[in-house]
């Protein structure tokens, strides 16, 4: 029997007409991803690097703006809806961005060791910027509350690993002290190169866009991304690559949501442990980009955080890691006051496989085990 012919009618699986009529991205140069060099090379001149600065890079940057036509039709009223997908980065999260830059500079500087505290993601880029760099690298990380991948990666990149009995601010606190006493450098967003590093995001938003979106939905832990796009989404509108400036549209999770509270959270809590952090140490820069750009914060629950993960994987094909999700939770949340006809860029920070936990404890897929090796109960099942 040929591939696919079957005795009854099979169902016919249809691509939705929103999918299909999607427009394509006004690129402005011609896409060539092989030749991406990194982005230390993508964008030199904005960068603080010279010819004696030592370029460690694994060809981070350049991740695609991705249209999300299941998000828009919940918006509606003609919002375009992109996704800033940064889990393909190297290491499978933006902080490749910063990365490159805070290990190449601690290179040139003679470093010979990084340390940073972190939630998973620093670790791993650190890690593997560092190794590829010939420096050590020491991550703490809170006991118990990293996701599976991340940890994986910082071990099998060749990290040395302090699990510490406290979340992640105690961590920092005690990063910065061993930073200051010792010959380490820290890699922790407090480092400016790294958020050096990371306004190139917003350079590739404007550039995939032809400008500026006209709003910039972001997960906010730290708060070192959305000071890190700020800056560059400044940079490039005063060098004229666009004509405005989105509103910065920042969002924490309900119990570790120091920014929305105006206060510090002792002990934060929420199932987005990228983004379990109670007092951000990038606070004064993340409230100037508030201000600044008229935009806000607000907290998003872990309920809805899980919806819009959900939403993402089956009605985008997108898999990110739960923090990432708040970005969209937030847009969703907000849907009422996105102007009409306006386009919005949710920044997904991380790769979903880096947390298989969550995903496998948070789907609506049927998922049938036991099952007899038999077409017949295969064809059974499928409804057939
Ligand atoms: C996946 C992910 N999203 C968001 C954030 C928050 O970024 P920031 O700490 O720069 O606010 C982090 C930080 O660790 C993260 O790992």
């Amino acid at each position: 029997m040929g591939c696919g012919a079957t005795t009854s009618q099979p169902r016919r699986f249809e691509l939705r007409p929103s999918l299909s009529t999607v427009p394509l991205l006004p690129f402005r140069r011609r896409p060539a991803m092989q030749d991406w060099p990194g982005l230390i090379e993508g964008y030199r001149k904005w960068l603080p690097v010279s010819s004696k600065t030592p370029v460690i890079t694994l060809r981070e940057g350049a991740t695609p703006l991705i249209p999300a036509p299941t998000i828009a039709e919940r918006i509606g009223r003609g919002v375009k809806v992109y996704l800033k997908y940064d889990g393909l980065n190297p290491t499978g999260s933006f902080k490749d961005r910063g990365m490159t830059m805070a290990i190449s500079k601690a290179k040139e500087a003679g470093s010979e060791a990084v340390i940073c505290a972190s939630t998973g993601n620093t670790s791993a880029a650190a890690a593997a910027y560092a190794r590829r760099g010939g420096m050590r690298a020491f991550v703490l990380i809170p006991d118990g509350y990293v996701a599976q991948g991340k940890l994986a990666q910082a071990l099998l990149y060749g990290a040395e690993v302090l699990a510490v009995k406290g979340n992640f601010d105690r961590a920092l606190a005690i990063v910065r002290e061993v930073a200051d006493q010792y010959p380490v450098t820290l890699v922790n967003s407090l480092n400016p190169y790294r958020l050096q590093g990371q306004k190139t995001a917003a350079f590739e938003v404007v550039d995939a866009l032809g400008e500026a979106p006209d709003w910039l939905c972001i997960p906010v832990g730290n708060a070192g991304n959305i000071s890190a796009y700020w800056m560059g989404f400044n940079e490039y509108k005063a060098a004229g690559h666009s004509r405005k400036l989105p509103r910065m549209m920042g969002f924490q999770a309900a119990g570790s949501a120091p920014l929305v509270l105006g206060h510090t959270v002792e002990q934060p809590d929420t199932i987005a442990t990228a983004i379990r952090i109670g007092n951000p140490v990038n606070k004064e820069n993340a409230l100037k980009a508030r201000a600044e750009s008229n935009g806000d914060f607000m907290a998003v629950t872990d309920a809805e955080i899980i919806e819009a993960y959900k939403l993402l994987g089956a009605g985008e094909g997108v898999f990110c890691e739960p923090a990432s999700a708040a970005s969209v939770a937030g847009l969703i949340k907000r849907r009422e006051e996105v102007p009409a006809d306006s386009t919005v860029v949710c920044v997904l920070t991380g790769n979903g496989l880096k947390d298989p936990t969550t995903a496998i404890e948070h789907n609506d897929s049927k998922f049938h085990t036991g099952l007899d090796p038999v077409t017949a109960t295969v064809a059974q099942v499928m409804g057939f």
